[in-house]
């Protein structure tokens, strides 16, 4: 918090916040995401990207409506797609009219297939669904993490919130070596956040955390 609001200067216009990080899985509670807030000018665009806030189980976390609710210039920006429907393509956004009225007006038209509408709302309405995929992403991010801390080949400190966990390697990492000869892009991720030593990878179907558990 005290690195971002460091960062603002008197151009700053927008600041955004990906809570959880993608894909360092990293997150800031509430409280910091409050204070991140007040020490904003009002000018300033506080966007929260909340994206994977139907994975998060951390108690101390909010995904931001109370912080929009309570300011003229926070917006929550979510999506569908952790809801199991993310080959849909849709999002949406919880802000102030001054806000959704400006997006409005520049958002491509028809941007959201009828079909896009009717699985997102199907999807918010089958809370039983989304349970289900929060409790399986609990488990296999857990069984994940464990993984990775016992592998050899080396992850100190794998940490996850949402589907996310990023680590350091103990070894440098060699050209070939697996996880990063895998879906390369990962690492790709990591290293273009400054991170070169890291490694990330998601939890998904069993079958791909048996994989990235392997190396
Ligand atoms: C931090 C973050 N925000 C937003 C999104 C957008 O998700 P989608 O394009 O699937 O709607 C993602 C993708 O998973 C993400 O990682």
């Amino acid at each position: 918090v005290d690195a971002l609001l460091a960062a603002v200067t008197p151009r700053t216009r927008m600041l955004f916040l990906a809570n959880p990080n993608n894909p360092t899985g990293t997150y800031l509670p509430a409280a910091e995401v409050e204070r991140l807030q007040r020490g904003l000018r009002p000018d300033i665009l506080f966007v929260l990207d909340s994206a994977y806030a139907e994975y998060v189980t951390a108690e101390d976390y909010s995904v931001g409506i109370d912080l929009v609710d309570a300011s003229d210039n926070v917006v929550m920006v979510r999506t569908f797609s952790k809801m199991g429907i993310a080959g849909e393509r849709v999002g949406w956004m919880y802000g102030p009219d001054h806000v959704v009225d400006a997006v409005n007006r520049i958002r491509g038209p028809f941007n959201v297939s009828l079909s896009g509408q009717a699985a997102a709302a199907a999807a918010a309405r089958d809370v039983e669904f989304t349970a289900r995929l929060r409790e399986h992403n609990a488990r296999w991010r857990s069984w994940l993490t464990r993984r990775w801390r016992r592998t050899p080949s080396g992850c100190r400190r794998a940490r996850a919130t949402s589907s996310w966990r990023c680590s350091r390697m103990r070894r440098p990492r060699r050209r070939r070596s697996p996880p990063c000869a895998r879906p390369a892009s990962w690492c790709a991720k990591c290293t273009a956040m400054a991170y070169p030593k890291a490694c990330a990878s998601r939890s998904g179907s069993k079958s791909t955390c048996a994989r990235w558990s392997k190396f």
